[in-house]
């Protein structure tokens, strides 16, 4: 990577191919699910210690639940040893760590252990990171709505139309800057329910390497995409 590489300021992640590069090697779909928890315990350290300062990665999707009961299973044993394995890390690299998506809907020792993360690490701001958990984009959305809707009963509401700063408030992302760039593994072209509000204006950086063989040289390889992009928010060049 040349030097004067500029950082995105927030990194999205859609965390695809585990299951399709386990069966390549001839392996369950879970044993993709083993290792690409520990490539991205590696990844978050090393945007970390790169100095980006929000990243938001999409691990489980609402619409995730149709899998097979052994594959969700082993997901949210995965999530359960994951939680409490990165406390020390977001410790040391002083890292707030929250879960978006519709935490109600998890089972409640992880809940439990979701809150404890949450407290624990509240008061660090040297980076934010996002586990998106249970999420759906058009599900954050309505619950979103839902709060307005519920705030506007309650005549808590100013007087006069929702805006787009009311609606993004509500979001699970409240008060978190959109991404700067999304980077999705695994092979497919879409953004499958992820941050779709949130996403307007992010760079997409799509790559056949799965999840489980994601490295920093790959992560290079996006944020050098990145660098190259003319980024216009709607403005005439
Ligand atoms: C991403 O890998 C992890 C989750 C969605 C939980 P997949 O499990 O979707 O793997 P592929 O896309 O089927 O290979
Ligand atoms: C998106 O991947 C969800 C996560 C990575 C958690 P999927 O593998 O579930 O998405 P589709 O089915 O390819 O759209
Ligand atoms: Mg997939």
């Amino acid at each position: 990577m040349a030097e004067q590489q500029k950082l995105p300021n927030h990194i999205a992640i859609i965390l695809d191919g585990n299951g399709r590069w386990a069966k390549r090697r001839g392996m369950p779909r879970s044993y993709g699910h083993i290792v690409g928890t520990d490539v991205l315990e590696k990844m978050c350290n090393t945007i970390a210690d790169m100095g980006v300062r929000y990243l938001t990665v999409y691990a489980f999707s609402t619409e995730n639940w149709k899998r097979a009961e052994e594959e969700v299973r082993t997901l949210m044993n995965l999530f359960r040893k994951y939680l409490v394995r990165i406390e020390k890390s977001a410790h040391k690299r002083h890292m707030r760590v929250r879960i978006i998506g519709d935490k109600a809907g998890l089972p409640q020792d992880i809940q439990d252990r979701i809150a404890v993360l949450e407290d624990v690490t509240r008061a660090y701001d040297r980076m934010d990171f996002q586990i998106a958990l249970n999420y759906g984009g058009r599900d954050e959305i309505a619950r979103a709505v839902n709060s307005l809707v519920a705030d506007a009963r309650a005549g808590k509401l100013p007087e006069g139309p929702v805006t787009e700063e009311m609606i993004a408030e509500r979001l699970d992302t409240g008060g978190i800057p959109d991404p700067d760039l999304m980077i999705r593994t695994g092979g497919e072209k879409r953004i499958s329910n992820f941050l779709l509000w949130q996403l307007a204006y992010t760079e997409f950086y799509f790559t056949d390497v799965a999840w489980p063989d994601f490295d920093r040289a790959e992560l290079d390889r996006a944020i050098d995409y990145y660098n190259h992009r003319d980024r216009r928010f709607g403005n005439a060049k």
